[in-house]
């Protein structure tokens, strides 16, 4: 036996994965009673300890950091574009990709149609709805893409509403909905820093400034420095003014805990690529029971009754292997516990974005009040705000610090660095960005 207690519950939480994925290789699908609890005990969270407090103990996330795959030489904080599988999930997306791969549509023709349909389930459960209230996708992209395309509802005069925050291909998305449809895009612009008031208020005046808005595009956290809106309370005031709202989860999901009714919103999209730890091509579509009368039947689907949720997509071909995986990927991210991992990335944000916001030649974006900030942040040089300075400071991070981020631009205040750490990210590896931040006075 190992002396090293860290090495040998590695070895123990391994096997005890192994087994798991030995027991339900023969039938995909829902994960057994057996199987959720011997991902649980491999965890092995201690007992009557709060997320806030589990949030620093390095030792315990030392031991979640064993369950991954670790690259060597550089310090990789940039987690916010796709996320790593961790190594039970990605064994397993390794054995369904033989499986696939051996039995051919001799397995796709008679079994995968309940196989996804479980998937599926298996993150309704996790998200809180009900299984007529999801759908599979590839990503996020298509579930906002269908839902705006799809959006049937406008008349003359309307208009629609996004924000610089949101992500920057919707933006384009937004403008080009409102062409095709002959209505007005509405473009908000929140400041650089703020907290939940701030951010409702600002959202309020731009429904009374806009007395015909009609649908707005609404980013749970924003990609570009994870700031996190009220949304529940914006869509609470846009519903009473008739507006419909379609929610961006893309980056919340996985990253903050929270269940889609507390929410309060009809549509939502999600991946599990990101902050979930699926393989990469898993996203999902959420429409609230009762909302589908709104957003047509893709192109040549028919569903008269407005209640199949199904026929919003027409997704095809599909990566099987990926979707086969997601029960173990729910499995494994309720083991570490939603509110765990949402804990741990808020304090490693605040790990760094804490000390930031005392050194004078650095501006931390996003939330200005605990309850704005995600694990995702970001920060710039003080005036210094364009593609050439920001470039400048990635790359001598990157060259001088060995820590790697990354440039984002979509704000209209300017580019700015995004920091994305991972729950396998150390509270050492976030003092080295620290280290950084403080001798990074001139790029
Ligand atoms: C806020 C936000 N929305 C949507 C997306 C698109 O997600 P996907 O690649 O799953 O379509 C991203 C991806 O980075 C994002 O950050």
């Amino acid at each position: 036996m190992s002396s090293n207690p860290i090495n040998f519950n590695r070895r123990k939480t391994l096997k005890a994965f192994a087994a798991s994925a030995l027991y339900s290789i023969a039938s995909p699908g829902l994960l057994s009673a057996k199987e959720q609890s011997s991902l649980a005990n491999s965890i092995n969270i201690p007992k009557d300890i709060n997320p806030l407090d589990l949030a620093q103990n390095e030792d315990f996330w030392e031991n979640i950091a064993h369950f991954y795959d670790k690259a060597d030489g550089i310090v990789n904080l940039e987690h916010g574009f796709w996320g790593k599988m961790s190594r039970p999930v990605k064994d397993k997306y390794l054995e369904y990709t033989e499986k696939v791969n051996t039995e051919l549509s001799y397995y796709a023709r008679k079994n995968y149609a309940k196989d996804s349909q479980n998937s599926a389930h298996s993150v309704a459960a996790a998200l809180g709805a009900k299984n007529t209230e999801v759908a599979l996708t590839r990503n996020a992209t298509e579930a906002v893409h269908n839902l705006l395309r799809q959006y049937n509802d406008f008349s003359k005069g309307q208009t629609v509403l996004y924000t610089d925050i949101d992500y920057p291909s919707f933006k384009d998305a937004m403008i080009w909905l409102a062409k095709s449809q002959n209505v007005e895009p509405v473009k908000v612009v929140l400041p650089p820093q703020a907290n939940q008031t701030q951010i409702l208020d600002l959202y309020i005046q731009a429904f009374d400034n806009n007395p015909n808005l009609k649908l707005m595009l609404l980013t749970h956290v924003s990609n570009q420095h994870g700031l996190l809106l009220p949304v529940a309370k914006i869509s609470e005031e846009a519903k009473k003014r008739g507006i419909d709202v379609i929610c961006d989860c893309a980056q919340s999901w996985g990253l903050v805990n929270f269940n889609i009714e507390e929410l309060n919103v009809d549509w939502a999209a999600f991946n599990l690529h990101k902050w979930i730890g699926s393989p990469v091509g898993i996203g999902a579509l959420y429409m609230k029971e009762g909302s589908l009368k709104k957003i047509s039947p893709y192109p040549g689907e028919l569903d008269p009754s407005d209640t199949d949720i199904n026929k919003r997509l027409h997704t095809a071909t599909v990566n099987f292997a990926a979707v086969l995986t997601v029960p173990t990927v729910m499995a494994f991210h309720q083991a570490i516990g939603p509110k765990n991992k949402a804990a741990r990335l808020h304090y490693l944000h605040s790990l760094w974005a804490e000390e930031a916001r005392k050194m004078r030649h650095i501006e931390v974006l996003g939330g200005s009040d605990p309850a704005s900030c995600t694990g995702m942040g970001a920060f710039r040089l003080k005036g210094k705000t364009s593609l050439n300075e920001v470039s400048a400071l990635q790359k001598h991070l990157e060259t001088e610090f060995g820590v790697f981020t990354v440039i984002r631009k979509g704000l209209d205040s300017g580019y700015c660095i995004r920091v994305t750490p991972q729950v396998f990210i150390s509270a050492s590896e976030i003092a080295q960005l620290t280290h950084a931040l403080k001798h990074t006075k001139i790029v």
